[in-house]
């Protein structure tokens, strides 16, 4: 959630590199955003509300800017919470990714010292923290370090001062650096993606690390202790590229049809490791696949696979929801996050939690240099390509395959998997550029664009499947979908079938379709419209995976004919960094 964007350089016009930065971050929240820059030791601001889409038509070009685009926490949308925000004296400005947990009661004391609060964002709290401790430091750094100490929650923060520096300091939420061989040009951000087509060597900053340009130089230093970290000891970080829509109108559209690619990446894993992973998972008590959102979809789906192909008990978890479990966790444990991003907040700290416990942590990611990956003890990289459209597809379909191909735990088991993944990717390919399945399914997704509710029906492997297909006509449409368990239907969504309902089935050539088509006939019963899916070729073990892209190009198709923002719906970000 929210991006941090920073330049300084005199290549570039400051100005328009971090409005350029904040557009390429603005999948990580668009309610509103802001730009601060330098100009004869004076500090300019311009922030609106929405997407960054107006022209700087308000402030000068500059050598030293910093940015900020928000995913609202505290304070509603308005101008006035956007961020950056001024120190009182207007001597730097400030802008945060994350949340300040003890903003209230450290606000209280601010008053009481008779600070004044234009914004009601806990960022503006930050600010003024700082300014209390300069009174005591006469040192930005200084002052900067030691507000940093006081501060709760997960807080990534960015400063401009009127004196020519910029000030980053990462807590939680990432932060990086990037700059050109010479060393002429350095950019701050939220992710490499944003600064990637400019930089020849990045740095992923770790949690408890600052990093400081002032006077021609660049400096990183342990918040704590304040001593200087060398730069050339800083590990180069690996930079992921955007490259483009191409020949597609959305990012959505472009990232399903990049979903063969991802499968075929998949069973290019290292064996070795995957090997390494299934011993872990043999030798441990409990096995937990958690993730979030439509990780958390495919971490069940990964739960499946292990119970279903590797003979283990797997559990999956909800990272919100799965707190109780902590004092459960023990060091004989393994938990297995998916996570696009490497970087979801509620996931990260049940995994940090977890480790302290000793419980061992494999992760499979898709940004270079997150968090996850730094703490997991074997980590896995999706190699997806960056995904843009805020909802998520092929880092899904490519984390659903990968859970396939670790459950495939002996050699004979393995090189049938990875045969079955080579005809996935294949036969997903073909349907993909099959005209008549894409006008048929064009057609159910204008039907359906004009519905109220949606509902979608499924069992066994299918069964996360339609969840994940439900969250995306969610996301994608704004209409309400529901995904039912075919078993379940008769415990309580029967009362809701009647004449003009539509209810999605998802069915395998497998053991459980004729309970599923039991489902559908009293469905039909109750008069409620079956939506037919156009039949795809029949993948067997791995026919689930394929099952998925009908219900997101729904989603897509729904989302163009409803004229919605395709690749960034409303309220959602693609990075949680909040909890
Ligand atoms: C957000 C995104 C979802 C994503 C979830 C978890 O809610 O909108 O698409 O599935 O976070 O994110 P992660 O980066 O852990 O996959």
């Amino acid at each position: 959630m929210c991006g941090i964007f920073g330049y300084i350089g005199s290549r570039r016009d400051a100005t328009s590199a971090v409005f350029e930065g904040l557009k390429r971050l603005d999948y990580r929240g668009y309610d509103s955003w802001g730009v601060a820059v330098l100009q004869n030791k004076k500090i300019l601001l311009d922030k609106h509300t929405g997407t960054v889409n107006k022209k700087l038509s308000k402030l000068p070009k500059s050598s030293i800017s910093v940015g900020h685009t928000r995913w609202a926490t505290h304070g509603s949308v308005t101008d006035t919470n956007a961020h950056p925000h001024f120190s009182s004296d207007g001597s730097f400005v400030l802008a945060q990714n994350g949340i300040m947990e003890n903003y209230s009661s450290v606000k209280q004391n601010l008053f009481q010292k008779n600070y004044k609060f234009i914004s009601q964002t806990d960022t503006e709290v930050i600010v003024r923290l700082i300014e209390e401790e300069l009174k005591k430091e006469k040192d930005i750094i200084k002052a900067t370090r030691s507000a940093f100490n006081k501060l709760k929650g997960r807080n990534t923060v960015i400063i401009l001062t009127k004196d020519g520096q910029i000030i980053a300091v990462r807590n939680g939420s990432p932060l990086v650096l990037g700059f050109s061989k010479d060393k002429k040009e350095f950019y701050f951000s939220s992710d490499t993606l944003s600064f990637s087509p400019y930089v020849e060597k990045t740095i992923t900053l770790d949690n408890g690390q600052m990093a400081i340009y002032s006077k021609n130089m660049l400096t990183i230093k342990n918040v704590k202790t304040g001593k200087n970290l060398p730069l050339l000891k800083v590990k180069n970080g690996i930079t992921q590229k955007n490259e483009g829509k191409g020949k597609f109108n959305h990012f959505m559209i472009k990232e399903i049809f990049d979903q063969p690619s991802a499968i075929e990446e998949v069973i290019k894993q290292d064996k070795r490791k995957l090997e390494k992973l299934s011993k872990l998972i043999k030798k441990s008590k409990n096995v937990y696949c958690m993730g979030s959102g439509t990780a958390g979809a495919a971490a069940f789906q990964m739960a499946y696979y292990l119970r279903t192909y590797a003979g283990v008990n797997a559990i999956g978890l909800i990272g919100a929801e799965c707190t109780e479990y902590l004092p459960l966790f023990s060091k004989e444990d393994l938990i297995i996050a998916p996570s696009q991003s490497g970087e979801t907040a509620d996931v990260l700290e049940i995994l940090e939690m977890a480790k302290k416990k000793g419980v061992k942590v494999a992760s499979y990611v898709n940004m270079p240099g997150s968090l996850i990956t730094k703490i997991s003890d074997i980590s896995f990289m999706a190699n997806a390509g960056a995904e843009i459209c805020v909802m998520s597809t092929k880092v899904f379909i490519s984390q659903i395959a990968f859970g396939y191909l670790v459950a495939k735990n002996t050699q004979e088991k393995y090189d049938q998997g990875v045969i079955n993944l080579k005809i996935l990717a294949k036969e997903m390919r073909k349907v993909l550029n099959n005209k008549d399945f894409l006008s048929q399914i064009k057609k159910i997704a204008k039907k359906l664009s004009k519905k109220k509710h949606i509902f979608l029906l499924g069992k066994g492997q299918n069964l996360q499947i339609i969840k994940e297909g439900m969250v995306k006509i969610i996301e994608g449409s704004y209409v309400h979908a529901h995904a039912i368990p075919a078993g379940d239907l008769k415990h309580y969504a029967i009362t809701l079938m009647e004449a003009g309902v539509p209810i999605i089935p998802v069915v395998s050539n497998d053991a459980v379709s004729g309970d599923v088509e039991n489902a559908i006939n009293e469905i039909k019963a109750r008069g409620a419209e079956i939506i037919k899916l156009p039949k795809l070729p029949d993948t067997g073990e791995v026919s689930a995976i394929l099952n998925t892209v009908p219900l997101q190009l729904i989603a897509y198709y729904m989302a163009v004919y409803l004229k919605n923002n395709v690749d960034k719906p409303r309220n959602i970000a693609k990075s949680v960094t909040v909890k």
